[in-house]
């Protein structure tokens, strides 16, 4: 039997995890090139930040980037992706963008005239570039 004080401190030890799990996210997003062509990707995140511009200059390579906050959700992610490498007036060839939360994994298409959402797992996509799979 646990005493009462244990169960008490059980209760509010699962609350805290559940509300924390509510209120933050922490997603590994990779960018997967699938195309010979040179193309360049920027993320700006829900915290209105960007990353750094990610260069793929080969069929195949793949970059990881680890999205993580509170209230992922209140504001979408997007993904640009360019031909040539961006100045502050480039025009995208391709945007992914949609409001993302959870823990889990998502995976970034990147072809020479667009992007789109592969795979994910444990991510909850909403109003946007959600990929072909629900969930
Ligand atoms: C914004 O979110 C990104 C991705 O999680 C993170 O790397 C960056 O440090 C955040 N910036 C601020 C100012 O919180």
């Amino acid at each position: 039997m646990l005493s009462s004080n244990i169960r008490i401190l059980l209760f509010f030890l699962i609350l805290i995890y559940s509300v924390s799990h509510v209120l933050t996210c922490d997603i590994t997003a990779t960018l997967t090139s699938q195309t010979y062509h040179e193309v360049f990707a920027q993320f700006t995140f829900h915290n209105n930040t960007k990353s750094p511009i990610y260069h793929f200059e080969q069929d195949g390579k793949v970059e990881k980037v680890h999205i993580t906050g509170m209230f992922c959700n209140m504001k979408p992610t997007r993904l640009d992706v360019y031909s040539t490498s961006p100045k502050a007036d480039t025009k995208p060839s391709g945007t992914s963008q949609a409001f993302l939360e959870g823990f889990g994994y998502v995976n970034y298409v990147l072809l020479s005239d667009g992007v789109f959402m592969g795979m994910k797992a444990g991510i909850a996509c909403a109003a946007g570039d959600c990929g072909a799979s629900r969930g």
